[in-house]
């Protein structure tokens, strides 16, 4: 819970606030009613709709194929599990790169079919238009720099970004960009974590970092990662702090057994 001023809910002003404070803010994933409401009962501060809904909830490779109309939907269910958390949802890929028209149309879609609070684009310079008519339209906007993974095709690998110096000053100077655009907000993935620090320092809005070390304003990490559920994934910032990957099979083999020993349902589970 929020320690230094108690938020009753959580809005982009809270998120400043927190910031400004030395509040750390905590993020976490999630696509669906029912953990929506154990996540928000928790106390996590953004309940992100992230298009890594794509990954691991679709089973798909990339963030790619996921559709807006899909993100609309995972959107509407998390809306209805949140009391207190702000629900941020990602625009996916393809539907705000073409042009700002384009962009704001699909912002707009998600604010008005989700109920959702802010949504979340990935890039610097080529979607600035983008980010200034979104605001413009009152849209709360967060950005995303760094590892974007709706370009992997172009990075060819999920290695850390902007260890070069010509990639991390472009870095800062987007992050700067997006702040001067009206985001409320910066997530940072998978930078040096001194990078993170310096953009983090430079900004009034807060950063929230992923594989981005200590010093980001906040933290987001994905559920399914963080509770172990996706056990294939082990990357260095990952901290797992659950092993559902090993609970759930054993729950489900001692109901397979249970089933099959005639041992469930017994008298007091029977009408
Ligand atoms: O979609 C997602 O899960 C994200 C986080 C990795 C920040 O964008």
């Amino acid at each position: 819970m929020s320690y230094l001023k108690e938020f009753k809910k959580i809005t982009t002003q809270s998120l400043q606030i927190m910031k400004k404070q030395g509040e750390k803010i905590s993020m976490l994933t999630c696509y669906d009613y029912s953990m929506a409401r154990l996540l928000d009962q928790a106390g996590v501060d953004v309940l992100l709709v992230g298009d890594s809904a794509s990954n691991v909830m679709a089973g798909h490779e990339t963030t790619l194929p996921i559709t807006l109309d899909q993100m609309i939907y995972h959107a509407q269910c998390v809306v209805r599990g949140t009391d207190r958390a702000l629900v941020l949802v990602d625009l996916p890929f393809g539907s705000y790169q073409s042009n700002s028209e384009i962009a704001l149309s699909s912002a707009i879609r998600i604010m008005k079919e989700t109920g959702a609070h802010a949504i979340k684009l990935e890039g610097g310079h080529e979607v600035i238009d983008s980010i200034k008519k979104i605001v413009r339209a009152g849209i709360p906007v967060m950005g995303h720099l760094g590892l974007t993974p709706q370009s992997i095709y172009q990075f060819g690998s999920y290695g850390v970004r902007a260890k070069e110096e010509t990639e991390a000053n472009l870095l800062l100077d987007e992050a700067k960009m997006l702040e001067e655009a009206g985001c409320f907000g910066i997530v940072l993935e998978k930078i040096p974590a001194e990078l993170a620090k310096r953009v983090s320092q430079s900004l009034h809005i807060p950063s929230i970092g992923i594989g981005a070390g200590k010093d980001c304003d906040g933290q987001v990490l994905v559920m399914h990662d963080m509770l172990g559920i996706n056990t294939e994934f082990t990357p260095r910032f990952l901290r797992r702090y659950l092993n559902l990957g090993e609970l759930i099979p054993q729950a489900v083999k001692n109901y397979v057994a249970d089933v099959k020993n005639q041992d469930f349902p017994n008298e007091s589970e029977s009408y």
